[in-house]
């Protein structure tokens, strides 16, 4: 057991109680952006003089050997430590004796570990960015290659009306185009430095707050040091829009799934994506698509968890608090797993063409059109309507679509057909003709494929400027 902690206790502490206590097991993911606050911080207490320019570069300089050491995997985090600060400044002093004892100075776990869990969800967030925008290029591949590929489109998962593949994909694209704006607003409000709120009240030495929100790429310090030590928004921020993230997914997988079964044939996830099963020699199921819509539930407890752990707690800090990782760190885990698995099932899955074609032509999905081809010959839409629905009655019963009706027995419904409505109620037409914005007809597809492609191609994350930045 080894502890930052311990002058004012008699006693040492029950080892039950310091495991409940400990953290290590999971703050040690953050142990990059413990170092590199810690490097900011020691750089800023030298150019304040607050320790010798000498001080401050020897424990820059250590920190930095700590860092490549625990990335190279020669030195090893333990959980002989109470947490992951514990064990970086042990180690400091173990190497820099006197000096590293000077780390902490101005400094309290409470602003350390705000700065380390904000750097690190700020990493989160553009990676999450960075796999959203994967996944929406190869929407947008699809989307180009299947302008024409006719589908039906439902309602209450009953054929509805001719839609495009190009744009049952571009509704998806949309979806995640919003997850990607969600990333970005995120950013743009969490992206403040809470490093120098000390315990809870700031601190008397003269913190330049201003150089180490600079230097670890945030915009400026945070305004007040009760709130910096315990904000916790941008993590529930974050994990309400991955939980969205996930609804998104998981929607997709359940079509992925439909689209599979044997009754659709829509589309053939490739084997690499798919997996048998141990007693029928038939089978390849969609395991994939079921565990992304699975693993929804999971992101969504994440969120539920850390609101209620949220809610009430009192100003400032709370160990309470400590319950902000584990949950997060697995959800930010799944959710990145799950976008980059879905991606690559999704490239490489393959569409039945034919099938969709012939599922939207046997299910009456042109009977709108049919009704509106009545309505430009002169006859009232309700009319209409019941004359198509009488129509789609005697077709059931003959087992064939309305195109395939003879002009007489179209004549027999009501007088108006004429030989164009075979024209008129195509599957092509049908989607064609609808041309308002955001409608699957190929010309106003074709446009918002050019708008997506401009907005993919322009959409970059902030991400580099404090990269760069870093340990610079
Ligand atoms: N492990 C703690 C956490 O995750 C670090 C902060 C500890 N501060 C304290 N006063 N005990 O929140």
């Amino acid at each position: 057991m080894a502890q930052l902690w311990g002058g004012r206790f008699t006693k040492e502490t029950d080892k039950l109680v310091y495991q409940f206590n400990a953290s290590i097991s999971f703050d040690r993911k953050f142990y990059k952006q413990d170092i590199e606050g810690s490097i900011a911080h020691v750089r800023m207490l030298g150019r304040q003089g607050i320790v010798t320019p000498e001080e401050s570069k020897a424990l820059a300089e250590e920190l930095k050997k700590i860092l490549s050491e625990v990335e190279a995997g020669t030195l090893l985090i333990t959980e002989q430590y109470e947490d992951i600060h514990s064990f970086v400044e042990a180690e400091l002093i173990r190497r820099l004796g006197d000096t590293g004892k000077k780390l902490h100075t101005g400094r309290s776990r409470n602003d350390q570990v705000a700065l380390d869990m904000r750097m690190y969800i700020r990493m989160e967030v553009a990676q999450t960015d960075a796999l959203l925008k994967e996944l929406l290029e190869t929407i947008l591949t699809i989307m180009k290659a299947h302008t024409d590929t006719i589908m039906p489109g439902f309602t209450h998962l009953q054929k509805a009306q001719p839609v495009t593949l190009a744009h049952h994909m571009g509704a998806y694209f949309e979806m995640f185009k919003r997850d990607r704006q969600r990333m970005r607003d995120i950013y743009e409000r969490m992206n403040y430095c809470p490093l120098g709120s000390g315990a809870l009240a700031g601190t008397t030495y003269p913190l330049d707050r201003a150089y180490t929100a600079q230097a670890l790429g945030f915009y400026a310090p945070s305004l007040n040091s009760m709130d910096g030590v315990s904000d916790r928004d941008y993590v529930i921020e974050y994990l309400s829009a991955l939980a969205t993230v996930m609804m998104h997914l998981s929607r997709f997988s359940e079509e992925v799934i439909i689209w599979n079964s044997n009754e659709y044939q829509f589309v053939e996830i490739d084997d690499g994506y798919s997996t048998g099963s141990s007693i029928m020699p038939q089978k390849k199921n969609p395991d994939i698509a079921e565990l992304v819509r699975g693993k929804a539930g999971r992101v969504y407890g994440a969120l539920v968890s850390l609101l209620t752990t949220m809610k009430g707690i009192p100003l400032a800090y709370n160990k309470d608090m400590q319950e902000d990782k584990e949950l997060t760190f697995d959800a930010a885990d799944t959710a990145k797993g799950c976008l980059a698995l879905f991606n690559g099932m999704l490239a490489t899955m393959r569409f039945r063409k034919e099938q969709m074609r012939k599922s939207a032509a046997l299910g009456f999905t042109n009977a709108t059109d049919a009704a509106d081809y009545l309505v430009n010959h002169g006859v009232a839409f309700r009319d209409a309507h019941g004359i198509i629905g009488r129509l789609v009655l005697y077709c059931i019963e003959k087992n064939c679509s309305i195109d395939e009706l003879t002009l007489d027995e179209l004549k027999a419904a009501s007088p108006v057909f004429e030989e164009d409505v075979y024209e008129a109620v195509s599957m092509e037409t049908c989607v064609n003709k609808r041309l308002t914005v955001g409608a699957p007809g190929k010309a106003a597809m074709e446009q918002v494929i050019r708008m997506e492609e401009e907005y993919l191609a322009k959409s970059v994350f902030p991400q580099a400027d404090w990269e760069e930045a870093l340990l610079s």
